[in-house]
Formats: structure tokens, C-alpha cells, sequence
């Protein structure tokens, strides 16, 4: 990654241009009914199979996120967390925290060496960096409270998939090849999947150590990952590589029912996930502090529009390092960071014609970026009822440690905390003692599952994976369709830029400016930060179209992310 600081190079930087295709819109994959947006096909299916079978949103939530973990085990997950946003066919709202939880014996300084400084790569890689999985508990209680069908039934696909293997696309192949020394290095005994050299598209994978884990989480619920083998196998693990978590911590993990965070942004109700998630916070304090400003009439990927949302983004992740950490521990001043006073006075010194300095930028005045490595999935059933769960193991392959016996990969989430106050994460994520590593305590998290209702109906189900990019992308894809009327795949595959405090500069996707544009914002202030790669996050979302109809969108530009619908 190279920062460019000059006119000459921002010129250079952006030569390719992506003009939006002439006169017909793009369309998503429509349904009448029910859909399913995830980023594996076989999930997505496993989600449609559930509604056609009479489950409901939660259901095929459920047996997504389960199905994710063994088809899209990078990020789908029984080893990390996440969380889930509902919305039901009556309009009534829910939140599940199922993030991960520090072992009780971690410490605040745990990563530090003897000088006070961060060790590298120890919340990140190996056993050192797990926080106490959430997943499976967060599936049981999101049934418990309003699944249809029976536990077994959700849970089924998933072992039948692990059994019978699943095949790998070419960018699967590619990341497990990556992964490979990793993976290696971090498992004194070798995963069964880990034998052979390097992976290929078309390779068949089976999951069988995972395929009985899952069988003792069908057929004991609860116990059967947090109790008996899968726990014992998992602490043993831990032991292996000076791990934290203890079968207690295995035993006292609870996911946690939060109040929705919940506000209006031109005519429609914004309806995300509350801390121990940054995401709706965030979200909500980006779209109100650009409402008062007219982005349609300016339109898309204008000048004034790019130079606006980062203005707005610089503030609102400075707040976010200050403010933001897990509300079991933190007092988070939420109603106060999303007051129209409050916002109003953060924007008060928006200059039009100029960019801030992030280092003038300081959090407001109330008495942590990361990764690609997540995943999202949005859900809508014949009934109405609305399901949006992002869910990660942090990075891909989280730690690297498959737990031997069990087969699952823990995740590395420890690394979402703050180090030491002021010092970014992998990611560049700061943070202070609102998330600080405290024993049992949450990690701040990014994820940004979100609902929309327009008119009191459902309108869009929408969330991504990317670390402090899903919040920016989030917040795009929705501006791309609310403010710059897109249809839900156009907002999904329209080029991002992200911004945040800091570092001090403007991260724009190949293609997002032109060279024009670019300079105009180089003269404004605006600094740029250039990534190789394919992308900012995978966005998976359903808009309910004014026909009634369901347009599905996946993010399959940039991943293989599918809609699926009926
Ligand atoms: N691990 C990425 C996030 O929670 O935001």
C-alpha cells in the first residue's frame, strides 16, 4: 500500500473511469416472494430450501450462517460471532449480539511486551488471539425465541454439505493457497484438509471432523459445542498453543438481545445494530449528517458528494475511537451521538470548498480499519419478515488454528480490541479505554447488519463484510439507492471510496474517479491512498422494488456472492 500526497500522482492514479451503462437499469435477481443474498451459492440455496419447506426469515438464517460454515469457512463460522438484525412482517424490531467475548483471563496489557509495546501479530495469528465463540449460541437463542422449524432441520444441510464436500471456485482455491503456510504453522496437527500441496477450482473439500461437530450441536443443542467433545477438544487446542479459553468460558458465553439503533434518514427508518457493534452508530451519524445536503441534484460520485460523505466520515470515526466499546462495560453515549444538536455541530465546520485535516479533526464534545474478512447475508421470507446477519472470524481463517478433533477454525477477534490506547490495530483501527481488553468484555466490531422501512414496510435488507469498510460501504450502497436512485444491484455494484479519520486520506476502489475529479479533490485538500485488489467489501442486500417484487443483489463483482429467490 503507498500513500500519494501530490496532484501530479492523484492525476496518475485514476485514469480508468467507470461510467454508469446508459438507459436500462440493472437489475438484481428478482423474486415474488423470498430470497436469499449470501456470499456461496450453496448457502443461499440451503436458506430458499428452509422458506420452501415452511420456515421462516430466522430459520433460514439459521441454516445460512450454519451452511456458511462449512462452504465459506474463511469467514462463515462456528468458531467467531456476529450479529443479527430482524425486522418481522409486523413491523417489530430485534437485535442478536452473538460477537465473541475475551477469555476470563485475558488482561488489558496482554499484547504488550515488556516496554509497552505491541507484539506483533499476537492478537492476530495463533491461539493467543481467539475471543470465546458466540455463533452457535447466538443460532440457538435466535431459534429459541422465533424458529419455526425444528433445530435438526436447520442444522441437517450443513452436515450433509460438509459430508459430501464442497467445491472450491477459483478464488477459494486462491485463498486457501495463501492461507497454506499459515495454516501450516499454526496447527501442530495437520488438519486432514490441510494434506495435499495446493488447491485448484473444482477441488472437493469434506469437512468430516466439522460434519460431527455439527451433529453434536443438532442433536445437543447448545451442549453440544459449548459441552462435552467439541468443548473439551476446543480447550485442548488452546492448551496446545498457550490459549486462553477454558471450559468455563465455554460454559458462561451468552449472546444478548439488544434495543435496535434506530433513526430517520429522508423519509425512511434506519434500523442497524447497537454496540457492541460500531456499525449502526456509525451508519446513523454518517446518513444524518449529510441529509441537510441536496446529493441527488449533485448526483453520484460528484465532487461535492465524494468531498461531503468523507468530511462526514473523518468525524464520525474520530467519535467512533472515542466513544464506541462494549456497553456491558462502557457507558456508550448513544442517544447523545446521534442528537440533531450533536450531529449539527460535528458538521458545523464543514468547509465546502475544503478538505479538514484529520488531525484537526478531534471526537465531539459528549460529559479504532480492518479487514475484507467477514461475511454478510440478507434474508426475506413469504411472509414479510426480514433477517440481515453479518458474521466473521475476523481475518480469513481467523487465527489460523483448526481445533483438531472438532475441525473448526477459530476465530482471531482479540485483535478488534485496542491494544494500547491510540495504537491502530492490523486494520488502523484506534481505540482508548472504551475498548480496552477487559476479561469477559466484548471487542468493538464494525459489523453493520441493517434494515429499512419505508412507509412502515419493509424496503431493504443490506450489510457487508470489510472491517471499518462496511460501514462506508453500507452507508454507500444505501445513499446509491435512496439519494441517487439505483436499482439494489447498480447501489451493490457501484464503485466505493472509503475514508475514515485516519489514516488522513481517501481510499478509492480502481475505476471510482475519474482523473478530473480526482485532482479537483487533490486542490480541495483531499489526500488518496491506493489499494491493489479487487474491492472494497461484498455488499449482499434485497430492496422490496415499488412493484412489490424482491430484487436480490450479490456483491458477485467482487466475490462469489449469490441471490437467490422465488
Ligand atoms: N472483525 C471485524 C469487525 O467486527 O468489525
Amino acid at each position: 500500500m503507498k500513500v500519494y500526497y501530490s496532484l501530479a500522482v492523484a492525476a496518475l492514479l485514476f485514469a480508468c473511469t467507470e461510467s454508469k451503462k446508459a438507459n436500462e437499469p440493472l437489475s438484481g435477481v428478482l423474486g415474488d416472494s423470498a430470497m436469499v443474498v449470501s456470499a456461496h451459492p450453496l448457502a443461499s440455496q440451503v436458506g430458499v430450501d428452509i422458506m420452501k419447506k415452511g420456515g421462516n426469515a430466522v430459520d433460514a438464517a439459521i441454516a445460512t450462517q450454519l451452511t456458511l460454515s462449512v462452504a465459506f469457512p474463511a469467514a462463515g463460522n462456528i468458531g467467531g460471532g456476529g450479529f443479527m438484525v430482524i425486522r418481522l412482517k409486523d413491523g417489530s424490531t430485534a437485535t442478536l449480539d452473538f460477537r465473541e467475548k475475551a477469555p476470563a483471563a485475558a488482561t488489558t496489557n496482554m499484547y504488550l511486551d515488556d516496554k509497552g509495546e505491541v507484539i506483533p501479530d499476537l492478537s492476530l495469528k495463533g491461539h493467543l488471539a481467539s475471543g470465546v465463540p458466540g455463533s452457535v449460541d447466538g443460532m440457538i437463542e435466535a431459534h429459541k425465541k422465533y424458529g419455526s422449524l425444528p433445530w435438526k432441520e436447520l442444522v441437517q444441510p450443513a452436515i450433509d454439505i460438509a459430508k459430501n464436500g464442497v467445491v472450491l471456485t477459483a478464488r477459494e482455491a486462491l485463498w486457501f493457497n495463501q492461507a497454506k503456510e499459515n495454516l501450516e504453522k499454526f496447527n501442530s496437527v495437520k488438519p486432514q484438509f490441510l494434506i495435499r500441496e495446493l488447491w485448484k477450482e473444482g477441488d472437493t473439500i469434506k469437512w468430516l471432523a466439522m460434519a460431527a461437530t455439527l451433529e453434536r450441536i443438532r442433536d445437543q443443542g447448545r451442549a453440544g459445542f459449548y459441552e462435552g467433545k467439541t468443548a473439551e477438544d476446543l480447550v485442548a487446542e488452546m492448551k496446545r498453543g498457550k490459549g486462553l479459553i477454558t471450559l468455563e468460558d465455554l460454559k458462561n458465553y451468552k449472546s444478548t438481545w439488544r434495543e435496535p439503533i434506530i433513526a430517520n434518514y429522508k423519509g425512511h427508518k434506519i434500523i442497524s445494530m447497537p454496540p457492541s457493534s460500531s456499525g449502526g452508530i456509525c451508519l446513523l451519524q454518517l446518513l444524518k449528517s449529510i441529509e441537510p445536503y441536496p446529493l441527488t441534484e449533485w448526483g453520484f460520485h460528484s465532487v461535492k458528494a465524494i468531498h461531503l460523505m468523507t468530511e462526514a466520515e473523518r468525524r464520525v470515526f474520530a467519535d467512533r475511537a472515542k466513544f464506541l466499546g462494549d456497553p456491558d462495560f462502557f457507558k456508550v453515549p448513544v442517544t447523545e451521538m446521534l442528537s440533531k444538536q450533536y450531529i449539527t455541530e460535528r458538521m458545523s465546520n464543514f468547509n465546502p470548498e475544503k478538505a479538514t485535516l484529520s488531525s484537526e479533526v478531534k471526537s465531539g464534545n459528549i460529559a479504532g480499519y480492518q479487514s475484507e474478512e467477514t461475511t454478510h447475508f440478507s434474508v426475506v421470507d413469504p411472509q414479510g419478515n426480514a433477517v440481515a446477519v453479518t458474521t466473521t472470524l475476523n481475518g480469513w481463517f481467523g487465527s489460523f488454528v483448526v481445533v483438531d478433533g472438532s475441525g473448526f477454525f477459530m476465530n482471531n477477534e482479540m485483535d478488534d480490541f485496542s491494544m494500547k490506547p491510540g495504537v491502530p490495530n492490523m486494520y488502523g483501527a484506534i481505540g482508548g479505554r472504551a475498548n480496552k481488553i477487559e476479561p469477559n468484555k466484548r471487542m468493538l466490531s464494525a459489523m453493520s447488519p441493517t434494515i429499512i422501512e419505508k412507509d412502515g414496510k419493509l424496503f431493504m435488507v443490506v450489510g457487508s463484510p470489510g472491517g471499518t469498510k462496511i460501514i462506508t460501504g453500507v452507508f454507500q450502497t444505501i445513499v446509491n439507492v435512496i439519494d441517487f436512485n439505483m436499482t439494489m444491484q447498480e447501489a451493490v455494484n457501484a464503485k466505493r471510496l472509503h475514508s475514515q479519520w485516519l489514516p488522513d486520506a481517501i481510499l478509492p476502489e480502481k475505476g471510482a474517479l475519474s482523473e478530473k475529479d480526482s485532482l479537483t479533490l487533490a486542490n480541495m485538500g483531499h489526500k488518496f491512498t491506493y489499494i491493489k485488489g479487487t474491492g472494497f467489501g461484498r455488499v449482499d442486500a434485497i430492496l422490496v422494488r415499488k412493484d412489490g417484487k424482491l430484487e436480490g443483489a450479490g456483491d458477485y463483482t467482487r466475490g462469489d456472492d449469490k441471490a437467490i429467490g422465488y
